[in-house]
């Protein structure tokens, strides 16, 4: 695990740029499984702006992202489909027929899952898996005892980031308790794994995660026994370190 500690969330962003900029100069037409939450939209930004000045495309580019919500359509403001459309993918020149989510609202949840795991293997894998950390070191949607060679599965949010996520929502909204996530050996399959966190409310688990013992209770851990893991880091996250 190469842990990398830059001054702020924007240097953060960038560099993580610069890692999606140099796979695509090896292989434009590369597979990345993306991630949601507030902590990578930096850096969708900053790729946005590399394609929109023709410094990368990602034409021939296919994505998987980690994880959905489940029981919100897709067109739902909250659902993670809309959130890639309108943060990513509305603003690049991605076919979005090469696109893929995880199906939060299919009718057999079980073989959809089963599908999501052969289209990546399909697709030849994934060459950048770009995450986020949950306060509680989950990774997608693997919260704390996920086991750490699950695949694509349906799995319950804990209260903890229920409460977390709870700020994308309006007051006396749907909030989903369940999701669609790859699992956690989806994840360590990626040919490179690029974990960014940023701010002070991430560097306990981030601690958990460099430093703890590789363990259930910190799924994010599993990273240590990745061959290729970067963890991107502003001050303010390493600060337990
Ligand atoms: C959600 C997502 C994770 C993400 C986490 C942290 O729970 N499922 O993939 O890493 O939130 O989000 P944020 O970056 O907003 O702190």
């Amino acid at each position: 695990m190469k842990v990398v500690i830059l001054d702020t969330p924007t240097d953060v962003a960038r560099y993580g740029a610069d890692l999606f900029q140099q796979q695509l100069q090896r292989n434009p037409a590369s597979v990345f499984g993306l991630a949601t939450g507030s902590t990578p939209v930096q850096l969708y930004r900053e790729l946005i702006e590399r394609n929109r000045q023709g410094l990368l495309s990602f034409r021939e580019v296919r994505t998987f992202n980690l994880d959905e919500y489940m029981d919100l359509p897709a067109t739902h403001p909250q659902s993670y489909r809309h959130f890639m459309n309108s943060e990513f993918f509305d603003h690049i020149d991605i076919d979005p027929a090469n696109t893929r989510v995880p199906p939060g609202d299919a009718a057999d949840p079980i073989a959809a899952c089963t599908d999501y795991e052969r289209a990546i293997a399909d697709a030849g894998g994934i060459d950048i898996q770009l995450l986020g950390i949950g306060r509680n070191g989950h990774i997608g949607f693997n919260e704390p005892t996920s086991c750490l060679t699950s695949r694509t599965r349906v799995k319950t949010l804990t209260r903890e980031t229920i409460e977390d996520n709870a700020r994308f929502f309006s007051a006396g909204e749907h909030q989903p308790h369940l999701s669609v996530t790859m699992g956690i050996g989806t994840i360590m399959e990626a040919r490179l794994v690029l974990l960014l966190a940023t701010g002070e409310s991430k560097a306990a688990a981030v601690k958990a995660m460099v430093e703890g013992p590789v363990s259930a209770w910190c799924p994010a851990s599993a990273l240590q026994m990745h061959p290729a893991a970067v963890v991107l880091v502003d001050e303010a996250a390493a600060s337990q370190l």
